[in-house]
């Protein structure tokens, strides 16, 4: 796993990410503006709005003769990015979609020219993590959720008491690499039959207890993986990257032989993740369209973090950066 889950998962009050203004630091800020190279007039979709970071940096160059087409399944994020986007000088006709990006293909408004720029952002925003409610972090106790999208869904809780012991080992194993994942499965399922797990807190130190003595020894918190794999299954998290990247494709395709679609022909998309499945989705996806002649890359190895950024915000850690350019 390249991910560094510590950084993601349980950050925390000195953790200088959260200190922006905004509330999240966006990551790789002006290697993705340099790579998607917006210019006047262009129509620029961000897929992962968050906090609006990256909206504003993309949508500056673009100007009041473009269009800038935000997604994001968090509706608050989605709205503050929106507001942010709009007060810009000269800020681009702006456009919200309250959507899974996976649905990109279908859910682009009527009208909106084809985009020559996309971005997505993979994951949650510091807003997300440091907001007990959403029950995302460990570090501090909220109901057990975890939905980027609290409007609909299975919460963790909810997953948590339906899974069977068996399903809940393979998502910590597979989702959060945990060498521990069949006895905090065990723990869960023993745990669960007496009293319901509807808490981050109940959660944590249930994970805790299954580690046994080598929690003092665990470098990271022993929930941190834990965290991070119930995380990823709650939102479907690779389903939806794999039903983006198919949206790309067939958009590539689309594109490469004169048929109109959502992306325009020569439009820029860059894909930044924070965990190796989720890299290798992107680097594949990639592949095929080079191999099949509808895109060129635009990023040889993946652009990682300098150490100067990691420093400022470690959640730039474990980002990789993958960019291509549709065929012309
Ligand atoms: C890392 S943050 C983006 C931060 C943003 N680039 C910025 O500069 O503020 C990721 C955002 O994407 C959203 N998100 C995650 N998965 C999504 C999906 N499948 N569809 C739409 N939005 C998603 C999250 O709700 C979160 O607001």
């Amino acid at each position: 796993m390249t991910t560094n889950p510590g950084s993601r998962g349980n950050r925390s009050a000195h953790d200088p990410g959260a200190s922006d203004p905004h509330g999240h630091r966006p990551v790789l800020l002006d290697e993705i503006v340099e790579l998607l190279a917006p210019v006047s007039g262009e129509s620029v979709v961000d897929l992962t709005a968050g906090r609006g970071g990256h909206a504003v940096a993309l949508g500056a160059p673009v100007g009041a003769s473009g269009v800038l087409t935000l997604f994001d399944r968090d509706q608050t994020n989605l709205a503050y990015a929106c507001v942010r986007v709009s007060a810009m000088p000269s800020a681009p006709r702006v456009q919200a979609v309250h959507a899974d990006f996976r649905s990109i293909g279908l859910m682009m408004p009527t009208g909106t020219p084809p985009a020559n720029a996309v971005l997505a952002d993979l994951g949650f925003a510091s807003t997300q993590v440091d907001d007990p409610a959403r029950g995302l972090a460990f570090s501090h106790d909220g109901p057990l959720d975890m939905r980027l999208d609290p409007t609909r869904g299975e919460t963790a809780a909810q997953l948590v008491a339906r899974l069977d012991e068996r399903e809940l080992a393979d998502i910590i194993f597979h989702y959060g690499e945990d060498p521990f994942a069949r006895r905090i499965a065990r723990n869960i399922a023993q745990t669960r039959a007496r009293v319901p797990i509807s808490t981050t807190g109940q959660l944590a130190s249930l994970v805790r207890e299954s580690y046994g003595a080598r929690a003092a020894a665990s470098r990271l918190h022993p929930a941190t993986r834990t965290f991070m794999a119930l995380r990823i299954a709650v939102n479907d998290e690779l389903g939806a990257l794999e039903g983006l990247v198919a949206a790309v494709r067939d958009a590539a395709l689309a594109a490469a032989s004169g048929s109109p679609t959502w992306l325009a022909a020569g439009a820029r998309v860059a894909v930044m993740s924070f965990h190796s499945l989720e890299d290798r989705i992107v680097k594949r996806a990639f592949a095929q369209m080079i191999e099949a002649g509808w895109a060129d890359s635009l990023t040889r190895k993946p652009v990682e973090a300098s150490p100067t950024e990691v420093g400022v915000n470690p959640r730039a850690r474990s980002a990789k950066l993958r960019a291509i350019r549709l065929a012309r």
